[in-house]
């Protein structure tokens, strides 16, 4: 149980976010958003605007920034604004307008009259199944479209038909957005021919990369600046808009611009998730065992088609035993700002409908929904021959239930005065990943350590993991260990994102540390060295031999050397060829309906994680519960209403509803810990996303077992259960 190494800066309000940087002359800019969801921008007067108090610039399509397309290998291509004068959505950022104080920015963008050529737009998602297009494979070369059969099964559809129980329903999930609590920001400098940005994101290496693709300028001449990230979830991933265009404008004016959008232009000119529909079949015996899983799924993508959920590449990958198995993966290009990864992107709202399918095929059956998982729980995934690594999801199971007093629950729920109360599971599965990483240490004569790399903290806690793991490492107090993260002139750290962190630059650690301590002893041991031709080791902080002890300090300082560095890097490997890795879970949640208003609250929530090795337990804690409140509110809360001209009517804080401290009761975390050393060196298998993996379908299921009324679309109303 450690405290966050940067807690005391962030709760006192010292912690320098990307906006929170100021220069002398620095100046602001303002983002101008489209006001259709589909068509051409005809003209762009900024006569008004350019001469209003204090305007030092106005960008548009027509005085673009010389901005570039910008890619990463890990996202590809990243949407860079003002390159056309095509308008794909409505809240599309089409122009930047900069003055000397934000006021006047967003005065004068205020003057901007845009003349469009419209054309009709598609915004809805159910429109548009009518068109839906086949998805890409995934990422990591899932197919989207895959059916596994037995011998002699012709199709999927034989299959579900000689099942003597069959379930088959179509799920929905609505669009959602990350709210991060910092709004998309940057802060740019352009001097000396470096352009340093300051903002939030899950990768400096890769905001640097992005950055110096759009303007054109060499890796090394980009500096890309983020120790503090409030809240990324995925959608901080890509550069944003303020950061592309503040730097375009820093460059044109010789000027700092910093860039800051609004709550409400947070939601239409970043990313978002996509909506989702998922037709689910399942075929049993009457003993529970699987015979047929069949998952379809549309989701909504945005018309450049940069990015699928995908719900249906999850079931592949993850899930259960099945004969028989096939998905298909469509995407639905609409008028409708970009969609991108967030918080388990695929498994949050592909679980929802598998979830709540198992737990109706599960009453279909009379059966207990976690025995009727467990009869079908997974040795490997579908179709694969490569073993899970380690799966404890059956004690997860196991213990859940000992704590939650599942064995109290009835198929009926129970009465409580006015309320009517149910308890609801599910399973939580996520892909144990992995991605290279390179992280620095520097031993310092003072007895310290400095471990660095460009990753980020996005709020998930790394930095205090990177000082653990450097203090196990190196085998020194945490106290000793001064952990940076979040600046591209740090070695490459990877992507914050993908429940990798740790995992990515733990291992990275370790190798570091095995490095940099070799050299120690060898400088130990050289001529001149304090332990010349003495065979030395390392052990409990001190470099040993011929019966003495030093500090690493003390070696620094005997061998005049004021520090000593190593790199050490880590990428996925050979362990690839020998298993599958997932981190499982099990979601449990009790909630009440109310008899009169059908108000639902939830009650009791508890999640129990095999997630292999857990560094922190206060951090973990918070992460997983902050996945499950985050289930909460998919299945409770969030969704975006499109309104036919492309606009999401209720994108602000106002009306996109999340949760609040009174709509949360206590929740339980537990974890059973076994260390996956078959996956990486540190042992750990990931817990950022799967927290909140099947909360949503536990909600329903919990409300269903309260009322009877199955409801098969996130968020859940009230007018649902009336
Ligand atoms: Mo996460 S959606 O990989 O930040």
């Amino acid at each position: 149980m450690t405290n966050r190494v940067d807690g005391p800066l962030k709760v006192t309000g010292r912690a320098k976010y990307g906006a929170d940087n100021n220069f002398a002359g620095l100046v602001h800019g303002y983002v101008v958003l489209s006001t259709i969801a589909h068509g051409e921008i005809t003209a762009m007067d900024v006569t008004a605007a350019k001469s209003a108090p204090g305007v030092l610039g106005v960008y548009s399509p027509f005085d673009p920034l010389g901005l570039n397309a910008a890619s990463t290998p890990i996202f590809g291509e990243t949407w860079v604004p003002l390159r056309s004068k095509e308008v794909a959505y409505y809240g599309q950022p089409i122009g930047f307008v900069v003055a000397e104080t934000y006021e006047q920015a967003r005065d004068a963008a205020m003057l901007v009259k845009v003349s469009y050529h419209a054309r009709p737009a598609l915004t809805s998602l159910a429109d548009g199944l009518a068109t839906a297009e086949d998805a890409p494979e995934a990422r990591d070369g899932s197919p989207s479209e895959l059916s596994v059969l037995a011998d002699g099964v012709e199709s999927i559809e034989d299959a579900l038909a000689a099942s003597p129980v069959v379930m088959e329903a179509t799920y929905s999930t609505a669009t959602q957005h990350h709210t991060q609590m910092e709004p998309h920001s940057a802060v740019a400098v352009w001097e000396s021919g470096v352009m340093t940005v300051y903002s939030g994101n899950q990768g400096a290496n890769l905001q640097a990369m992005e950055l110096a693709g759009a303007l054109g300028l060499d890796l090394g001449s980009v500096h890309a600046v983020n120790p503090f990230v409030g809240g990324a979830f995925g959608g901080k991933a890509r550069t944003s808009a303020p950061a592309f265009l503040a730097a375009g404008a820093a460059r044109a004016l010789g000027r700092p611009v910093k860039a800051v959008l609004s709550r409400e232009q947070v939601f239409s000119a970043t990313a978002g998730r996509a909506a989702t529909v998922q037709k689910i079949a399942l075929g049993a015996e009457r003993d529970g065992t699987l015979i047929a899983l069949r998952h379809d799924s549309w989701c909504s993508t945005a018309m450049d088609r940069s990015f699928v959920e995908p719900t249906s590449h999850g079931t592949s990958r993850e899930w259960y035993a099945t004969q028989n198995l096939a998905i298909s993966q469509k995407m639905v290009p609409l008028h409708i700002p970009p969609t991108t990864f967030m918080r388990a992107p695929g498994e949050a709202p592909g679980s929802f409908a598998l979830e709540s399918a198992i737990d109706e095929l599960a009453i279909a059956l009379e059966m207990d929904p976690i025995e009727l998982r467990m009869r079908n729980n997974s040795t490997a995934p579908p179709g694969k021959d490569l073993q899970w690594s380690s799966k404890h999801l059956d004690e997860c199971f196991r213990i859940g239930a000992a704590r939650f007093g599942w064995e109290r629950r009835t198929p009926n729920g129970r009465v409580e005065g006015d309320w009517l109360v149910g308890l609801g599971t599910a399973t939580a599965m996520f892909p144990a990943l992995r991605f290279p990483a390179t992280v620095e240490i520097v031993l310092r004569d003072d007895e310290t350590a400095v471990v660095s790399t460009s990753g980020a903290d996005p709020g998930t806690g790394l930095l205090t993991v990177v000082s653990l793991v450097g203090a196990e490492s190196l085998d020194i107090p945490a106290e000793r260990i001064t952990p940076r993260l979040g600046d591209s002139a740090f070695p490459p750290g990877g992507m914050s994102g993908g429940s990798t962190a740790t995992a990515s630059t733990g291992t990275a650690i370790m190798a570091a540390a095995a490095t940099v301590l070799d050299e120690l002893l060898a400088l130990a041991s050289a001529p001149g060295g304090p332990f010349e031709g003495v065979e030395v080791s390392y052990a409990d902080g001190q470099v040993l031999g011929g019966g003495r002890a030093m500090t690493f300090g003390e070696v620094l300082r005997a061998a005049g050397r004021a520090e000593l560095a190593a790199n050490g890097s880590s990428a996925p490997g050979e362990e690839l060829t020998k298993h599958s890795f997932s981190s499982f879970g099990a979601q449990f949640c009790e909630v009440r309906v109310h008899r009169w208003t059908r108000e639902a609250r939830v009650s009791r929530l508890l999640g129990v994680f095999d997630s292999g090795r857990i560094i922190n337990a206060k951090a973990a804690r918070s992460q997983a519960i902050g996945g499950m409140i985050w289930g909460v509110s998919a299945a409770l809360h969030e969704g975006l209403e499109i309104e036919e001209n492309g606009r999401f009517a209720n994108g602000d804080l106002a009306s996109y509803l999340v949760p609040v401290n009174a709509d949360i009761p206590d929740a339980d975390v537990h974890f059973v810990q076994y260390p996956d050393t078959l996956h990486n060196a540190v042992g750990a298998k990931g817990l950022g996303e799967i927290g909140m993996v099947g909360m949503a379908a536990a909600i329903a299921n919990a409300i269903h077992n309260a009322t009877g009324v199955r409801v098969r679309h996130i968020p859940i109303m009230i007018e649902d259960l009336l």
